[in-house]
């Protein structure tokens, strides 16, 4: 029997899993000596950035705590409403917590930007994000990312996390699809 193999749809690579892991030790290290003081809680936006958190978290020496949030944002990808729901709320009380948000994209930067927002609302005593990719092209908003990783052009890319159709997030690497994958999907 023949193994499906998630390569098999890669048209070419835009970050090796070298890369990925060099830009994270360097805001691991920046982010060590930032919050040396201060008792930090990284905050996943599911489910994307659960590679780059479980990277990067393994690569701190402080000592961190770690929380999730699933969140929905409305818009056909072309229209954002710029509506963000909560699918699922982190289990921690922010107020008077430092928030490193962890995110793998900005993309239109509407869910870092309205969740920042939330987070100071809720009383964080300090409120910064990490995002390993950004795709400056398409930026509605503009998002204070303190730890910024790559940008990358606004091509469609899948893995370390990123998904096509809930596919390719296991990927080690972040890559473009071949068209024949998407090819014919208006969804
Ligand atoms: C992606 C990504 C960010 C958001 C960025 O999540 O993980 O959370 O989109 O887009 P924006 O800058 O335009 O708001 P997605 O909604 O695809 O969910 P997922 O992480 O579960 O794949």
């Amino acid at each position: 029997m023949q193994i499906a193999d998630v390569q098999d749809d890669i048209d070419r690579v835009l970050l090796t899993k070298e890369q990925i892991e060099k830009k994270i030790a360097e805001v691991a290290a920046q982010v060590d000596r930032d919050y040396a003081d201060k008792n930090v809680l990284l905050l996943a936006v599911l489910k994307g950035a659960v590679n780059t958190l479980v990277a990067f978290s393994s690569q701190l020496h402080i000592n961190a705590e770690i929380d999730f949030m699933s969140l929905s944002s409305y818009g056909d990808g072309a229209v954002s409403s710029g509506k963000v729901t909560i699918r699922q709320d982190m289990s921690v009380d922010v107020r008077g917590r430092h928030v490193l948000i962890v995110e793998d994209i900005v993309d239109s930067g509407l869910t870092l930007s309205w969740l920042m927002a939330l987070l100071r609302e809720r009383g964080a005593a300090s409120v910064e994000a990490f995002a390993l990719l950004n795709k400056p092209s398409r930026n509605k908003v503009h998002v204070e990312v303190k730890y910024p990783g790559y940008e990358i052009p606004d091509e469609f890319v899948v893995g370390f996390g990123l998904d096509y159709d809930e596919r390719y997030r296991n990927l080690d690497s972040i890559a473009a699809l071949k068209p024949k994958v998407y090819e014919g999907d208006h969804s």
